[in-house]
């Protein structure tokens, strides 16, 4: 069956990326496209390069209110279907126009006015699509304001998906703003409640037809540790499932990547990789016939960013001249304050970006010899998997989706480094084998050759949200 699929979400690479959401919603579409049918995405037009890179069409203007504030907003859509799909964004003019995508003091107030101004264009639409699929809290009050808004009674009955990228972060807000939203059935107030807080990704949880979470590990994993939610999901764990995120074999092929200095696939690795690796090493101040550990990421407490400055300092203390390392991520300022410390003490071993750098993330993953996630929580991970395909060993500590996409290499079909605690102990022992294992040269190789045969694009996952949306037709 050919469906009409409508995303809603706060980010879509290459339009907004600060994370992997941008990732997942900017290129499973293209997939659905692919597998016959119509994807179209919506995100809210912030000022960034890809707003002023590409050409854009006016397809609608409106204007609602929220609470006593007045908005007129714009839908614009990309011209030449870059992305291989239709790409929409809200214009609210003052509020949404901004240069980040999260961070303000109003962003209760940015995205609740985001998803009323996608309501109140589609409501206008003559047909319909067939299924509304939402992102993370920040498009969570969709289904809810689709069911229980008077003005939106026309949308009632098309079937909702929430997907929950990370259900650490929930949107909450005091119930003083629940005016923002359009007049509603004041008696299911109670949906829109989690322990007395106005708590969006609750209430998408309770209304949405399909709930699910990138990685069948974390959906598990939510029921008993979800910050706050547990009870929630234990209640309508009936239609909660796990989906494993895909990446987009296009953007991420060190055959054809044009941020890497040599192309390389599986066939020519070695010498692929060296050359990456020198240029690399190079730039960085780093010893190429070293192995290289890097991390890629936001510097924040769910990926243990804050273990990193003393992970890196023990290991090169132990096995001094031995390993090498390089961090690319921006985040907590004390994590940067400790990352930048140690930096002195191992000039020629260790270096560091601190900042956001899609073009050297690419240039990293074809040049590292492994990749470091210790991730406290991970939903799903994807850079663990653009690792592989860049034959980069992932080092994980096994939880939520690093567990459901990393098998530890002394197991069966192994290639990756598994630990269980984001210890230091833990995080010591794994750097520990990844040196013996880079010594192993045949093994090495072997590896890499394994890891970069798998495959984890998005043809699998994609039939499967089709399949879900299906079962609600
Ligand atoms: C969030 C999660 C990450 C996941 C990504 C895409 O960023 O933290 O684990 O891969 O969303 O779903």
């Amino acid at each position: 069956m050919n469906m009409e699929i409508i995303h809603v979400s706060a980010e879509c690479y290459p339009m907004a990326k600060v994370g992997g959401l941008a990732d997942v919603v900017g290129s499973l579409p293209k997939y659905q496209q692919r597998l016959g049918n119509i994807a179209k995405v919506v995100v809210p037009m912030y000022r960034t390069k890809f707003l002023y890179d590409s050409q854009w069409d006016v397809v609608h203007k409106g204007a609602f209110a929220m609470g006593r504030m007045n908005f007129d907003f714009t839908i614009i859509k990309e011209k030449d279907n870059k992305l291989g799909y239709d790409l929409y964004c809200v214009d609210i003019n003052g509020l949404l126009d901004r240069e980040k995508v999260y961070g303000y003091g109003d962003d209760a107030e940015r995205f609740c006015a985001f998803q009323i101004a996608v309501l109140e264009w589609m409501s206008r639409w003559t047909d319909l699509p067939d299924v509304i699929h939402v992102h993370d809290h920040q498009a969570a009050l969709i289904p809810f304001m689709m069911q229980r808004c008077f003005a939106y009674e026309r949308l009632k009955y098309i079937p909702t998906i929430l997907t929950i990228h990370n259900a650490q972060y929930q949107g909450w807000m005091d119930w003083g703003k629940a005016p923002y939203l359009p007049a509603w059935d004041s008696w299911k107030w109670g949906l829109l409640d989690w322990n007395n807080v106005l708590n969006p990704l609750a209430c998408g949880i309770k209304c949405a037809d399909k709930v699910t979470t990138v990685s069948p590990g974390y959906m598990l994993e939510l029921f008993d540790n979800s910050n706050g939610l547990e009870n929630l999901f234990k209640t309508e764990y009936a239609k909660c499932s796990g989906i494993i995120n895909g990446i987009d074999y296009e953007v991420w092929n060190p055959k054809t990547d044009t941020y890497i200095i040599d192309n390389f696939s599986v066939t020519d690795a070695e010498e692929g990789k060296a050359l990456n690796k020198k240029k690399l090493c190079d730039d960085f101040g780093l010893d190429k016939k070293l192995p290289l550990i890097v991390f890629i990421g936001r510097l924040v407490n769910e990926k243990a960013a804050d273990m990193l400055p003393g992970a890196i300092y023990n290991a090169l203390t132990e096995h001094e001249q031995q390993v090498s390392f390089l961090v690319l991520g921006n985040g907590e300022p004390v994590v940067e304050q400790a990352l930048t410390a140690i930096q002195g003490s191992f000039a020629g071993y260790y270096n560091t970006q601190l900042t956001y750098n899609e073009k050297l993330s690419h240039q990293m993953y074809a040049g590292a010899d492994f990749l470091l996630m210790p991730s406290r929580v991970e939903p799903c991970g994807l850079n663990q998997l653009y690792a592989l395909r860049y034959g980069t060993v992932p080092m994980v500590r096994s939880t939520g989706g690093l567990k459901d996409t990393v098998i530890d290499f002394e197991d069966k079909n192994g290639y990756g480094i598994c630990f269980n605690n984001a210890s230091y102990e833990d995080i010591a022992l794994s750097i520990k084998r990844a040196i013996l294992l880079y010594q192993n040269k045949k093994k090495f190789k072997e590896i890499r050759k394994l890891m970069m045969q798998l495959n984890n694009s998005w043809e699998t996952s994609a039939q499967q949200y089709l399949d879900l949306y299906t079962s609600l037709q």
